[in-house]
C-alpha cells in the first residue's frame, strides 16, 4: 500500500501533521520509535509545567502574608500523578491520528529514498515523507553523566541543591521551580546575563525574583569541570568551586537529524537544520520537514503551525507559513511572554497598577504594546502572572491589522490581569486610565 505521507516522528510537529492529514482525507503513517507526543508531552513543555504549577502553588501560600503553611510533598506520588496525565494526553493523541484513518508504527524509521521508509525489515512507501525529528539536548564536550531536562524531571525527590548550567529558558524555568520547591539552586551562566535573547528590561523581573528566592546565579561563567563522586563538584574557568546534589545541563538545544537515513536524500541544509520554504517542503521533491528540525524557533506551538501548513500543501493545497506573530513565553517567575515584533512606539504599564495582581500578591512587571506611527499593533511584551495566556490578544490583533484604539475600546472584565493588555494599548496613546506615564 501506499500511503499519501509517511511522518517521521510522533511529537507535536508529527502528530499534528497526521491528525491535519487525516482531516483532509489523507492516509497517514506516523512513526515513533519512543513515545508518541515526543519531547514535549513527555519531558519538555507538559511535565515542566506541572512541576512549575506545583512550586508555585506551594510558594503561593507560603509567601501570602499573615499565612503560615507547611506542606509535604510525596514527589514519588505527584510523579505516579504526572504519568498518569502525561499518558492520558499521549494516548488521546493517538487515539485521535486513528479516528482520522491515520496509522501509528512503533520502532525506528529509517528513510531509504524520498517516497520509503524501512522500519526493520519492512519497507513502507508513500508520495510524501514528513521529517518531523525534533531536537536533542546540547552537550558540553568532556562533561557527561550530568542530568538533562528529562532526568530532571523525573526525579522521585526533591534534591537538597542543585547546580543549573545554562541560563536560559529551561534552566531559568526549572531552577525557579526546584528552589520553592525548597532545593538549594545556583545558575552558571556563560553569557553576561540570564535570558540572553531576552531584553534585560523585561528579564530584569525574573533575576530579582529569582534572588529573593536565594537562588545563587553566577553570570560570565565558564564551567572547566564537573566531577561526579558523591554529589557533585564544578569547577568555574574564575577558580570558584561549586557542590550540589545534583547537577542540570541546559545549554540549548540542537536539530535531530542523524541516524535515520537523512544522508540517502541529502536535503539542502540551513547550518544545523533542515532548510525549508515557505510551505516548509525541503529542496528533495515530495520531502517536508516541520517542527524543531526545520529550523528556529524551537518551539512546539510552531511545529503546531508548520505541521498545518505541510498538511495542507501535501493535500494539494498552497499554504505558506507567516511568523510574524509568533508567541515567545518562559514560565519564569513573573512569566515573560511577547510576540510581534518591537517598535519604538510604547508605554509601560506597571503591573502595580492591576488590582486583579495586587490582589495576588504581585506587583513586580510590565504590560508594553508596541505600535507603529498610524497605531497598528506589532507586537507586545508582558512580564506578569499568566502573561502566557494574555498574550494571544497581541498576537490575534497583529494577524487581524488592529490598532491601539481597537484594543483600547474594547472592554474588558474587572478585575482581571487582562486589562493590563488594555490599559497597555491606551498608553500608547496617552490615555491609560489607570496610569500617568511620565513619558
Ligand atoms: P536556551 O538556548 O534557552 O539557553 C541555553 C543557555 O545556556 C543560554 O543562556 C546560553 O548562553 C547558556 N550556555 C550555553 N553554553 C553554556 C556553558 N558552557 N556554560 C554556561 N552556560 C551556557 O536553551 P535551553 O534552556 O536548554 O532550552 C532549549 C530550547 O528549548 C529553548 O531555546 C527553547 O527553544 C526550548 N524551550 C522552550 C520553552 C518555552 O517555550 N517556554 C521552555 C523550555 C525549552
Amino acid at each position: 500500500m501506499e500511503y499519501d505521507a509517511i511522518i517521521l516522528g510522533g511529537g507535536p510537529g508529527g502528530y499534528s501533521t497526521a491528525i491535519r492529514l487525516g482531516q483532509n482525507g489523507k492516509k497517514a503513517l506516523l512513526i515513533e520509535e519512543n513515545r508518541i507526543g515526543g519531547e514535549c508531552l513527555n519531558y519538555g513543555c507538559i511535565p515542566s509545567k506541572a512541576v512549575i504549577e506545583l512550586a508555585d502553588a506551594v510558594s503561593y501560600l507560603k509567601e501570602m502574608p499573615g499565612v503560615s503553611a507547611s506542606v509535604t510533598i510525596d514527589l514519588k506520588k505527584w510523579q505516579e500523578w504526572k504519568w498518569g496525565m502525561i499518558n492520558k494526553l499521549t494516548s488521546g493523541v493517538e487515539k485521535l491520528v486513528a479516528s482520522y484513518g491515520g496509522e501509528v508504527a512503533k520502532g525506528k524509521g529509517i528513510i531509504e529514498s524520498s517516497t520509503s521508509v524501512k522500519i526493520g525489515n519492512e519497507t513502507f512507501n508513500a508520495k510524501n515523507i514528513v521529517v518531523a525529528t525534533g531536537s536533542i539536548p546540547s552537550r558540553i564536550r568532556g562533561i557527561d553523566d550530568v542530568l538533562y531536562n528529562k532526568e530532571i524531571l523525573d526525579v522521585d525527590h526533591i534534591p537538597k541543591s542543585l547546580i543549573v548550567i545554562g541560563g536560559g529558558y529551561i534552566g531559568i524555568e526549572l531552577g525557579t521551580a526546584f528552589a520553592k520547591l525548597g532545593c538549594e539552586v545556583t545558575v552558571v551562566e556563560m553569557m553576561a546575563g540570564i535570558l540572553p535573547g531576552t531584553d534585560a528590561d523585561l528579564s530584569k523581573f525574573v533575576e530579582r525574583r529569582m534572588n529573593a528566592l536565594g537562588i545563587k546565579i553566577f553570570v560570565g561563567a565558564k564551567v572547566e569541570k564537573v566531577t561526579k563522586s558523591d554529589g557533585y563538584t564544578v569547577n568555574l574557568a574564575d577558580g570558584n568551586v561549586l557542590r550540589a546534589e545534583l547537577v542540570l545541563m541546559t545549554v540549548g538545544r540542537q536539530p535531530n537529524t542523524q541516524g535515520f537515513g537523512l544522508e540517502k536524500i541529502n536535503p539542502e541544509m540551513d547550518g544545523k537544520f533542515i532548510k525549508t520554504d515557505k510551505r516548509k517542503r525541503t529542496s528533495v521533491s515530495g520531502v517536508y520537514a516541520v517542527g524543531d528540525v526545520s529550523g528556529q524557533p524551537m518551539l512546539a506551538h510552531k511545529a503546531f503551525y508548520d505541521a498545518e501548513i505541510a498538511a495542507e500543501n501535501i493535500s494539494g493545497k498552497i499554504a505558506e507559513v507567516d511568523y510574524r506573530a509568533m508567541p515567545f513565553v518562559i514560565y519564569s517567575d513573573p512569566e515573560i511572554a511577547t510576540t510581534g515584533s518591537k517598535t519604538d512606539k510604547f508605554n509601560n504599564i506597571p503591573l502595580a497598577t492591576n488590582g486583579r495582581a495586587l490582589g495576588m500578591n504581585y506587583n513586580q512587571g510590565v504590560f508594553r504594546i508596541y505600535v507603529d506611527n498610524d497605531y497598528v499593533i506589532k507586537g507586545g511584551a508582558f512580564v506578569a502572572p499568566r502573561a502566557s495566556e494574555l498574550i494571544s490578544e497581541i498576537s490575534l490583533a497583529v494577524e487581524a491589522g488592529l490598532t491601539s484604539k481597537d484594543l483600547g475600546m474594547t472592554v474588558h472584565p474587572h478585575p482581571t490581569l487582562s486589562e493590563g493588555v488594555k490599559e497597555a494599548a491606551e498608553a500608547t496613546y496617552g490615555k491609560s486610565l489607570h496610569y500617568k506615564s511620565s513619558r
